[in-house]
């Protein structure tokens, strides 16, 4: 193992940008097929809006260190009456919790366990949001400014994306009439 030295990492809390960082990634609209109920809506988007940013996730990581964190900056969208959402993971390892500290903007974490039960946690600047081992998790932007989040992981628990891509999760977070609402998704009806 390396030899590990406490260091300052600066985040921008309304870009998300991290200095220094250590990886990055961005999912295009197109990337996220399967994700949003209203598949006519988000060809749509691809088309109409020349396939969007939804979001970003940059990483710092010590070599050698048990754990990491970055940032996620979600962009703010609509697709049908759903918002701008990240893919949502189970940890590879299921006995990795995460927590995720809002820094700006304003969303909810979307939560659910192996045995079904759900829970939403509210993200909006100043909160932490804790979430436990083997629990499902997807960040959702329901305001019009871009969400941003840090988020700090044990290197190991490594991302399990297959269930909810095949099934999606239990809960949709919809708009109808003005107002954000916690639905059945009906593929669970
Ligand atoms: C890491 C974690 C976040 C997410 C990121 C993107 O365990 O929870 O860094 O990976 O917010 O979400 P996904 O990975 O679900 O597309
Ligand atoms: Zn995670």
């Amino acid at each position: 193992m390396s030899e590990l030295y406490p260091a300052e990492v600066i985040i921008d809390p309304t870009t998300g940008a991290v200095s220094p960082a250590t990886g990055r990634y961005a999912k295009y609209l197109s990337e996220l097929s399967g994700i949003f109920s209203n598949s006519d809506a988000w060809s749509r988007a691809i088309q109409d809006e020349n396939d969007p940013l939804v979001y970003e996730v940059i990483e710092c990581k010590q070599e050698g260190s048990d754990l990491f964190f970055g940032t996620t900056t979600m962009q703010p969208g609509k697709i049908g009456e759903e918002f701008y959402m990240t893919r949502g993971h189970f940890h590879e390892d299921r006995t990795k919790g995460e927590v995720y500290c809002t820094l700006s903007g304003q969303g909810l974490l979307l939560l659910e366990d192996r045995q079904g039960c759900c829970s939403t946690v509210e993200m909006r600047k100043g909160s932490i949001a804790f979430i436990p081992p083997d629990w499902a998790h997807r960040s959702i932007n329901c305001g019009p400014i871009p969400l941003v989040f840090t988020w700090v992981c044990s290197v190991a628990a490594g991302h399990d994306y297959g269930q909810i891509l095949q099934r999606g999760m239990r809960k949709l977070i919809v708009e109808r009439e003005g107002e954000i609402e916690v639905v059945t998704n009906p593929k669970f009806d």
